[in-house]
C-alpha cells in the first residue's frame, strides 16, 4: 500500500460540497456517531485508549489517559476544542475547519457522549474568518438535522457547540489562556496543576483538545482503536497532518503515515527544494520546535522518534557551562504542531533566528519576567547580530539569556523562544559567530567606533 492510500481526514479536502451535511453524510458521515450514542462512555473511552491517538496541538499528549484525568463524579464536564492555531508555519487546523467541519462536529459528538459533557465549545482564532463562516453553516446544518441539541439522533445524549471567535493573540492557543479568554477575562495562562481535566472552565473538569485530535474521533469509532494504533507506530496511531512551507515546490497540508521521514517529506512529498538549492534547516513542528539540519532528517517526523536523538544532549550556554536539553528527553525536537517550515541554503539562518524570536517577544504576556524580560533581550541581540551590528560576546549572551528563560515560566511559550534560539546556536553557531566577526561598527563623529544597542540594520544609525 502507498502512502497517499490510506486517508482519515483529508480524503475530501479541496472538494467544494464536502462542508455539506448531505454530502458528508453519502460518505459515511454521521455513521459513528450515531453508534457512539448507543455505546456506554467507558466503552468510547477504551477505543480512543487502544487508539494510541495523541493530541495533534502540540504536545503529543495521549487523548485517552488526558480523558481519564476527568473526576468520575464530577457533575459538569466541558469539552473545549482548541482552533486558535497561530504557530507561524503552521496552518493545517484551518485547513481542517474549511474542508471537513463536519468530521470535526461528529468527533466533537462522540467525545461529548464519551466524557458526558453537554456543552461544548470551538475556541476559533478571530482572523479565520472563512472558516468560522464554514463551521457556523456547518453546525446549524447540524442542528437542523436533529444531530446537535436535545436528544441527538433522538437517543439520549444532548449536545450543544457553541464557537467563540478569539482576537488573535497566540497566548490563547495555550488551553489555559485559553479557557481564561473563553470566561471573558484576559487570556493570561495559569499555573498548572491543577490541569483543565480536573480543574477547567468556570472551575469545571474540561478537557482542551486539538482540532485533528478531535477528528480523528469518527474514524476510531468507527474501525476501532486498534486499527488506528496499527496505521501508526509505535506508541503513536492513526496518520499525521501537517502542514509544509518555506523552499519545497509542493508546499501545502499533507496527511501521511508517521514513518515518513522529514527527507522524504521535503523531496519526495513535497516535491524537493526549488532552484536546484540544497536543505539547510527544516523545523519540523511549527517554529517553537527546534531546527533540524540536513543531515538529521532521516528520521520519521512522529512523536517519540524526533525527541530520541541521543546525539545532542546538552548545548554550552556559556563557555564551559552546558544546559541539559531536558530530563529525559534527549529531544533535539519535537513533532509539535505539525507546522513543517522548509529552509534552503541562500537562507540567512541568523535573520530566521531572529525572526522566530521577535515573533515570540511580541506575543509574550508578560505576566513572568524571564518570558517577558528575556524574550525581548533574544530578540533585540538577536537583531543586532542579524543585521551586522553584533558584538563580541553577543553569541554566548543570546544562548545565555535562552538559558535562562527555559524552563522558568509559567506556559511554554518562555521554551517556545529558548529552546529554537539554543538549537540554532548548537547547529549554526559558526554562522552567528561569523556575523559577529563581520559586524559593522558605525563610525560617529570624532572617530569612535560604536555598534547601536538596537540597530536596524536598515539605516545602520546609530
Ligand atoms: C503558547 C502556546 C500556544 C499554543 N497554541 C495552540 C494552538 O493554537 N492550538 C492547539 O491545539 N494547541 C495549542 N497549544 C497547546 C495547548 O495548550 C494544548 O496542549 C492543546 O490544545 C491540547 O490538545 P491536544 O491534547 O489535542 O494536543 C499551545 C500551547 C502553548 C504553550
Ligand atoms: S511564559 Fe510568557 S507567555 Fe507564558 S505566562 Fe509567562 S509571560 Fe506569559
Amino acid at each position: 500500500m502507498g502512502w497517499f492510500d490510506v486517508k482519515i481526514i483529508s480524503e475530501h479536502f479541496d472538494v467544494p460540497e464536502a462542508k455539506q451535511l448531505d454530502y458528508y453524510e453519502r460518505k459515511g458521515g454521521y455513521r459513528s456517531a450515531r453508534k457512539a450514542v448507543a455505546m456506554a462512555p467507558e466503552a468510547i473511552s477504551a477505543e480512543v485508549v487502544a487508539s494510541n491517538l495523541r493530541g495533534r496541538g502540540g504536545a503529543g499528549f495521549p487523548t485517552g489517559m488526558k480523558w481519564s484525568f476527568v473526576p468520575k463524579d464530577a457533575d459538569t464536564v466541558y469539552l473545549v476544542v482548541n482552533a486558535d492555531e497561530s504557530e507561524p508555519g503552521t496552518f493545517k487546523d484551518r485547513h481542517i475547519l474549511f474542508w471537513n467541519p463536519h468530521m470535526l462536529i461528529e468527533g466533537m459528538i462522540i467525545a461529548s457522549v464519551a466524557l458526558k459533557v453537554r456543552n461544548a465549545y470551538i475556541y476559533i482564532r478571530g482572523e479565520m474568518a472563512r472558516e468560522y463562516r464554514v463551521l457556523q453553516a456547518a453546525i446549524d446544518q447540524a442542528y437542523a438535522k436533529g444531530y446537535l441539541g436535545e436528544r441527538v439522533f433522538g437517543s439520549g445524549a444532548s449536545v450543544d457547540i457553541t464557537v467563540y471567535r478569539g482576537l488573535g493573540a497566540y497566548i490563547c492557543g495555550e488551553e489555559t489562556a485559553l479557557l481564561s479568554s473563553l470566561e471573558g477575562g484576559r487570556g493570561w495562562p495559569r499555573l498548572k496543576p491543577p490541569f483543565p481535566a480536573v480543574k477547567g472552565l468556570w472551575g469545571k473538569p474540561t478537557i482542551v483538545n486539538n482540532v485533528e485530535t478531535i477528528a480523528n474521533l469518527p474514524w476510531i469509532v468507527e474501525h476501532g482503536g486498534k486499527a488506528f494504533a496499527e496505521l501508526g507506530t509505535g506508541r503513536s496511531g492513526g496518520l499525521r497532518i501537517v502542514s509544509v512551507c518555506g523552499h519545497v515546490k509542493k508546499p501545502g497540508v499533507y496527511e501521511l503515515p508517521l514513518t515518513v521521514t522529514g527527507r522524504q517529506l521535503v523531496e519526495d512529498v513535497c516535491g524537493g527544494v526549488p532552484k536546484g538549492r540544497k536543505i539547510k534547516g527544516v523545523i519540523p513542528g511549527g517554529v517553537s520546535m527546534p531546527v533540524l539540519t540536513d543531515a538529521e532528517l532521516d528520521v520519521p517526523f512522529e512523536f517519540d522518534a524526533l525527541q530520541k536523538d541521543e546525539r545532542i544532549r546538552e548545548v554550552e550556554v556559556r563557555p564551559g557551562q552546558k544546559f541539559d536539553l531536558g530530563g529525559g528527553r534527549t529531544l533535539r525536537t519535537m513533532a509539535g504542531s505539525g507546522g513543517v517550515v522548509v529552509m534552503d541554503d541562500a537562507t540567512d539562518i541568523t535573520q530566521a533566528a531572529w525572526r522566530i524570536v521577535h515573533f515570540f517577544a511580541e506575543e509574550s504576556c508578560g505576566q513572568c519576567t524571564p518570558c517577558r524580560e528575556g524574550t525581548g533581550w533574544l530578540a533585540q541581540v538577536a537583531h543586532r547580530i542579524a543585521f551586522g551590528h553584533g558584538r563580541a560576546g553577543d553569541v554566548d549572551l543570546l544562548a545565555s539569556i535562552a538559558d535562562g528563560i527555559a524552563g522558568n515560566t509559567i506556559c511554554a511559550l518562555g521554551d517556545a523562544a529558548a529552546w529554537p534560539t539554543l538549537a540554532f546556536l548548537t547547529k549554526f553557531r559558526d554562522e552567528f559567530e561569523a556575523k559577529v566577526r563581520d559586524a559593522h561598527p558605525v563610525v560617529v563623529a570624532g572617530g569612535h567606533h560604536h555598534a547601536p544597542a538596537h540597530g536596524d540594520g536598515v539605516t545602520g544609525a546609530a
